[in-house]
């Protein structure tokens, strides 16, 4: 399997990190865009991720400028693609087809090749445009999630948070995370 994954400039890069961590441990072919709204938002939290966290786990990394990468054109074959986190701003792109770097152009390209893309935004509260643009996309044929985990899982830690929306990003692409616990089944 081969995905691209998009890192844009909403809080919450960790969720990145794992999706990353799990798709490399998966097996998926991943080439990374991260946007410079993420880059920025890396150095602002404090965190303690750089983008060489992120990057270690992609074959590929491709810079959001270059709007001649394998993944600007639907020729490329892929098996879709998830943005993660999704700003508000990169959701306002991809709603509107406005392709004017990497990112938002593979997320274009996906959707016109009718591969599935997910949208994991991270913004509260959310206002009438943002709203909107959700709903476009979800129109246009994207998957629309939120880094919201459930808590039935009574999690212990901020990893297992992060763990269950990376579990349940993952489930859209039909892949599983080892030590996800699934409601109904077994200890849930
Ligand atoms: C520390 C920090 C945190 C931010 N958090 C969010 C957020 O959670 N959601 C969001 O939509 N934008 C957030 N922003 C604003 C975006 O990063 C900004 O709109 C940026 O231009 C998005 O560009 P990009 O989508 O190309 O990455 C944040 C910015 C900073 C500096």
């Amino acid at each position: 399997m081969r995905l691209v994954v998009g890192v844009s400039g909403g809080s919450g890069i960790p969720y990145a990190h794992g999706v990353l961590r799990a798709l490399q441990a998966a097996g998926v072919e991943t080439h990374l865009i991260v946007s410079s709204g993420a880059k920025r938002v890396m150095s602002a939290e404090g965190g303690g991720l750089s983008p060489a966290d992120l990057t270690r786990y992609a074959a590929q990394v491709h810079e959001d400028r270059d709007l001649a990468a394998s993944v600007a054109s639907g020729s490329y074959r892929t098996d879709g693609m998830l943005i993660i986190p999704c700003s508000a701003g990169t959701l306002a792109k991809v709603a509107h087809g406005f392709a004017d770097t990497l990112l938002p152009r593979a997320a274009h390209v996906t959707l016109k090749e009718r591969r599935p893309l997910v949208v994991v935004v991270r913004e509260d509260p959310l206002p009438r445009p943002t709203l909107q643009n959700l709903l476009a996309v979800h129109d246009a044929g994207a998957t629309v999630m939120t880094a919201s985990p459930g808590f039935y899982h009574a999690p212990q830690s901020v990893e297992e948070l992060l763990h269950f929306v990376t579990a349940r990003v993952l489930d859209q692409f039909g892949l599983d995370v080892p030590g996800f616990q699934r409601w109904g089944e077994d200890g849930a």
